[in-house]
């Protein structure tokens, strides 16, 4: 059957069938075995994932029970043993699989390495063996603060063999954010390097921890293993630091991977919410390798003859889920990139495609944007037919960069998988399966089977087709995160009583809202609550705006998000000063930087309007929506009844 021309599929409402010849090798090869197979999940959903459990994963003991769910709290595998640094490495070695690549990494110098997983097995035992020395024990916490190199998932893999959990903190985050999250995780070792490259410069990772763990800010950690990558100077602190590669050249290649419980847990990783500073999301070791592991294998079709790309960071969940854990438990050959796209090496990631032969690239939409305004001849310019599938992730997508992607990268012949699913659900919740499910753009589709998804109101009820309504899920899954680091209460709050539970029945709740249209296709449509997305990452604006108070000229912070052709969302702070302090470009540009120096450059704003007042409500509220009209260039929009002084707006209004 030769392919529908993209003139004619856009008559019949924009629905690309999955070609023929992909449905015919994949594992799921239609609609209708899609719903056959959803449906014996949904009947029963512990059924479903207790078989798979089995017939995907080697247990060192098999679980008494497969869900313990106390709302809102769940066990997984209950009284299982297992341990996923086995079962992504050991388990491939008795098989031809040991000799293949698990790792191809390409450094953005030009440097590469390939790790084939009898490599990546010694050298992340050699790594746990180091650990083990530097007095981590099973259930200590690591920070791992790490570029984008084959040791960052070494160090992944090698806390996971002796049952240390992880916190990995995205390179891009500043001293005081990593501090911050050291802290609450109550790190006893940092693993870092002694810098990273980030498009033509170096990231001073190492002086970041410095600076971090300056005056004893985080008392809980005796260790610091640096890994070197760059060679640029940095200070060895005497009795703390340590050369991973002296340690590495002694150690021994051996070290049993401990056999964990289901439900200890893997690692914590911190992300934003509406409220405070950012949670500690927990994962635990069972639930979570056989939920990335199957939504590997049937999201992506893969195959042992894939080369699997996905461009995340490390330091995100997209890295854990889908660069490290899901592909390497399945035997897959993953590739890791340091680099970026830059106006040096614009065509870079379509190099690194041409180079390696990728079948399967797993980008984000931000990225998409960016390579549509460099230009259709770099991607034309390299040879990219071994691509088979394309994913994207972290936002809604839209259309005409749906169709760009389909059409310029996929040469109109790969399915686009568009996976929803955040930190805290671990995997995939709602994405097409590439041979089963027609695709439109701009939609995540479909859940996966035993994920119960529904579209209702604030109430919980169920809206009709194409109404608005909030996201939720409404039966547990094997990788949910389990609690709040340290904080149950406010994990309580946050995901299962913002809908209030009924009959005892509780619905997981996202923070996106979204419509279901006629196919029962979900149309997520993005954040319902005070979180923005730049770029693909999540911020609060609460933490940007507590960045801005901290610094003295600031009396009052308002962060909004405003819509951005490139980063999805741009930063836009209104600002109201301390009486002595006077609005000019210098200061803009100050709390720019103090910004960054609190958080990060991801969170720096792209606007600082100062005023002398915010609008408020008369309980001294601020009223975000209008600020994000205001931001918007909009006619402010909806009730202003509650407003206390309408006056502020007019003002605002002339200031912008
Ligand atoms: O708003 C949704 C958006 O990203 C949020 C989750 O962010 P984070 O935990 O950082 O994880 C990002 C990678 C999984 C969601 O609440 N989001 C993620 N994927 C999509 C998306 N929005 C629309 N479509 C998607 N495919």
């Amino acid at each position: 059957m030769t392919q529908p021309t993209i003139e004619s599929i856009l008559h019949e409402d924009r629905m690309f069938p999955p070609p023929e010849e992909f449905s015919a090798q994949a594992e799921l090869k239609s609609l209708e075995e899609y719903r056959r197979l959803y449906q014996e999940a949904a009947a029963n959903p512990e059924k479903f994932w207790a078989d798979l459990a089995d017939k995907e994963l080697q247990w060192f003991q098999k679980w008494d029970k497969v869900l313990d769910w106390q709302p809102p709290f769940a066990k997984w595998f209950v009284g299982g043993k297992i341990n996923i640094s086995y079962n992504c490495l050991d388990r491939h070695l008795t098989t031809w699989r040991k000799n293949k690549a698990a790792i191809i990494w390409q450094g953005e110098p030009g440097d590469s390495r390939t790790l084939t997983y009898a490599q990546l097995h010694r050298e992340v035992c050699q790594m746990a063996n180091v650990i083990k020395q530097l007095g981590v024990k099973k259930g200590d916490v690591v920070g791992i603060y790490m570029p984008m190199i084959p040791e960052a998932a070494v160090a992944m893999l090698a806390c996971a063999r002796i049952g240390a959990p992880h916190t990995v903190i995205f390179g891009g985050f500043s001293a005081e954010a990593l501090k911050d999250r050291l802290k609450d995780a109550e790190a006893k070792l940092v693993i870092t390097a002694d810098g990273g490259w980030r498009k033509d410069a170096i990231v001073p990772l190492k002086e970041q921890v410095d600076k971090a763990l300056g005056d004893n800010a985080v008392p809980s950690v005796d260790n610091v293993l640096v890994v070197k990558r760059t060679g640029n100077k940095i200070h060895m602190e005497p009795g703390r630091d340590h050369w991973w590669q002296d340690l590495q050249a002694n150690a021994k290649a051996d070290c049993p991977a401990e056999p964990m419980d289901s439900e200890d847990m893997l690692f914590i990783l911190y992300t934003s919410g509406t409220t405070g500073k950012p949670k500690g999301v927990v994962h635990t070791t069972g639930g979570y390798n056989l939920y990335t592991h199957v939504t590997t294998k049937w999201a992506f079709d893969l195959k042992d003859t894939d080369v699997y790309w996905c461009t995340a960071d490390i330091g995100w969940i997209t890295g854990h889920s889908y660069i490290v854990y899901g592909p390497l438990s399945n035997g897959a050959t993953t590739v890791m990139y340091e680099g970026a796209p830059r106006s040096s090496n614009p065509g870079c990631m379509w190099d690194v495609v041409e180079k390696y032969g990728v079948t399967i690239f797993y980008t984000a939409p931000t990225a998409i944007r960016a390579f549509i305004k460099m230009g259709e001849h770099l991607p034309k310019a390299r040879d990219l037919s071994s691509l088979r599938l394309l994913g994207t992730v972290g936002e809604p997508i839209n259309p005409e960069a749906w169709m760009w992607y389909y059409r310029v990268i996929g040469s109109s012949k790969c399915p686009i998988v568009d996976t929803w699913w955040q930190t805290e659900t671990g995997g995939f919740m709602i994405t097409p399966l590439p041979g089963a499910i027609p695709t439109k753009p701009g939609s995540a589709t479909l859940p996966f089977p035993g994920i119960i998804a529904d579209v209702v109101d604030l109430e919980g009820n169920p809206v009709g087709d194409n109404e608005g309504g909030y996201l939720v899920i409404k039966h547990p899954w094997p990788s949910m995160m389990r609690t709040v680091y340290g904080d149950p209460d406010r994990f309580r709050r946050t995901y299962w009583e913002h809908i209030p539970p009924q009959d005892g029945k509780y619905l997981y709740f996202a923070g996106d809202g979204a419509r279901r249209d006629k196919d029962g296709y979900f149309w997520v449509m993005g954040r319902v609550d005070d979180v923005i997305n730049v770029s693909g990452h999540r911020l609060g604006t609460m933490e940007i705006e507590s960045a801005l108070v901290s610094h003295p000229a600031v009396a009052e912070a308002a962060v909004v998000g405003k819509p951005d052709d490139l980063r999805g969302e741009a930063i836009v702070a209104f600002v109201t000063l301390e009486d002595s302090y006077r609005a000019s470009e210098q200061l803009e540009k100050e709390l720019m930087q103090h910004v960054v120096g609190e958080i990060g450059a991801l969170a720096r704003p792209a606007e600082i309007r100062f005023s002398e007042d915010l609008p408020k409500t008369r309980s001294g509220k601020i009223m975000r929506r209008l600020l994000r009209n205001l931001a918007a260039g909009q006619e402010i929009a909806g009730d202003t009844s509650t407003l206390q002084d309408r006056g502020v707006l007019d003002k605002l209004r002339g200031g912008a």
